[in-house]
């Protein structure tokens, strides 16, 4: 296979997104979130800033709104608040990457190039899953960020293994480090580490972690980066059993923090925490900013039931870029990126007031299909048993609620009467007595910051049609409210 055939594979994914683009359904389009023009996305893979610009890739199927064989699609963005298409970077061309090309990461070489890693898949029995698969990480180098050419294989594992992907590469002093999720020989999710000096070349380092849990089977995408003085090392077991509040998403992600050291273990210092609370979660990957900060990208998405917005042409949409830090209690922190208050327009304070016992206040009237909402609330001053805002309101009466629950002392993200799509909800701890919030709402999606970013939620929701509102009450009490404050935010793309 030649690269006249990558490019040849590529140009019939270019010619079958145009062709979804043209009949797209816009009613849950994300506008500030990343998302394919058309068809389906999961994974962001190969995140990094290079020339000047972040580059986030993404597993992506060009060729109708269900997963199907991947390519990785492209946006770019100088900010990380306008994004730019770019075109599809990686389509299935070589033997090794048959039946697609999976999830991987990114790093800029000594001679800047930009160097991906990336699983190349095939259904070991040519069809589907049933036998297992056949995965081995390849290697792809590209000058200006757009065209990438293949250098094929760079690890191939034991080929009995089942599962054995998703590489995440970085440099540690003079050295490269790459780990990915595999299936152990016993059936057991783990962590291999390998090394290398040249990119090129690698070895078998050790295997770095495997989940405590024997039910678990895989662990997909992993990712491994320092915060502060400690080594923070996310994943997303496959296998986990529903537990009260966990592992309730047929997909999960998670994290556990530890200490580790060119040449040494992985010493854990905490149990598996959760990645976020929220129903669509999964596959985040991290990368350092030109300033150090370490930034992630998650998939909103899962593939456990169709989702409604396949009728429109796409499916799948990324997190909004999340700053990540380090907590004495060595929990995460995930924050919104602090460029996107730049997609801030017209914000209207509404300072600090009591809401009376079952009081409804509208916010927005209209527009509220794209906003963001800073809401504190002092727990303490207040009686309420619920206290939050209904997003996505339309004139029948849907809506999605975002509330402090007072009897479960959770914040809460319920779907129930959203419009289309999944119902449920999912909720996360409140240990504070002071509720503060920051609510991302798009057209397709609400995502919930809790106090310091200790807590998130990310869902997808489908609202019903019709203008979208958004109101602030509280049931059965009065709240507090100390400061509130709505944004209505512009798109995040540069061309449609
Ligand atoms: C996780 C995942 C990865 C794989 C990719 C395939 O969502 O299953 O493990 O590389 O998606 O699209």
């Amino acid at each position: 296979m030649s690269a006249d055939d990558h490019r040849a594979a590529l140009r019939r994914a270019e010619t079958a997104v145009t062709g979804l683009r043209a009949v797209r359904g816009d009613r849950w389009y994300p506008r500030f979130h990343i998302a394919a023009a058309g068809g389906w996305i999961n994974d962001p893979n190969g995140l990094c800033y290079f020339g000047g610009r972040y580059h986030v890739f993404f597993q992506h199927h060009p060729f109708g709104s269900a997963w199907g064989p991947m390519h990785w699609g492209h946006v770019s963005s100088a900010d990380l608040v306008t994004w730019r298409r770019e075109p599809i970077a990686l389509a299935p061309s070589l033997e090794a990457d048959r039946d697609g090309v999976f999830s991987g990461s990114a790093v800029v070489d000594d001679d800047g190039n930009l160097v991906v890693f990336y699983t190349g898949h095939r259904w070991r029995n040519g069809v589907d899953e049933t036998d297992g698969n056949l995965q081995v990480q390849c290697m792809a180098v590209s000058r200006n960020g757009v065209d990438f050419d293949k250098r094929g294989v760079v690890v191939t594992g034991p080929a009995e293994l089942p599962h054995f992907r998703d590489p995440k590469v970085w440099r540690t002093g003079d050295r490269y480090f790459m780990v990915f999720g595999a299936c152990s020989a016993t059936r057991r999710g783990e962590v291999w580490l390998y090394h290398s000096a040249d990119l090129a070349h690698w070895e078998f380092d050790r295997v770095l972690y495997q989940d405590p849990d024997p039910g678990v089977y895989m662990l997909e995408c992993p990712d491994l980066f320092a915060l502060g003085e400690h080594w923070v090392l996310t994943y997303c077991p496959m296998g986990a059993e529903p537990d009260g509040y966990l592992f309730r998403n047929g997909h999960n992600a998670g994290y556990v923090v530890g200490d580790w050291a060119p040449g040494s273990d992985f010493r854990p210092l905490t149990g598996y925490q959760v990645g976020d609370w929220g129903a669509e979660y999964y596959a985040p990957q991290s990368f350092s900013a030109p300033d150090g900060r370490q930034l992630s990208f998650a998939w909103m998405g899962q593939f456990d039931y169709r989702i409604v917005t396949a009728d429109d042409g796409w499916c799948g949409q990324l997190t909004i870029p999340r700053e990540l830090s380090l907590g004495p209690d060595l929990r995460l922190r995930s924050r919104p990126a602090a460029e996107l208050t730049a997609l801030r327009r017209n914000s209207v304070d509404h300072g600090a007031f009591e809401l009376g016992r079952n009081e409804d206040r509208v916010l927005l009237s209209r527009g509220g299909e794209c906003c963001e909402i800073e809401l504190t609330v002092d727990l303490r001053a207040g009686t309420a048993e619920r206290i939050g805002l209904a997003v996505n309101h339309t004139p029948g009466g849907h809506e999605t609620l975002v509330a402090y629950d007072d009897l479960a002392r959770r914040v809460l993200l319920d779907r129930r009467s959203t419009g289309f799509g999944e119902r449920g909800y999912r909720s996360a701890p409140l240990n504070t007595d002071e509720l503060r919030l920051r609510v991302f709402v798009d057209r397709g999606s609400v995502e919930v910051f809790i106090g310091d970013g200790a807590a998130t939620l990310s869902s997808i929701t489908q609202p019903a049609d019709g203008p979208r509102s958004v109101q602030l009450y509280c049931e059965s009490g009065t709240a507090a409210v100390t400061g509130l404050v709505v944004h209505r935010l512009r798109s995040g793309w540069e061309q449609d």
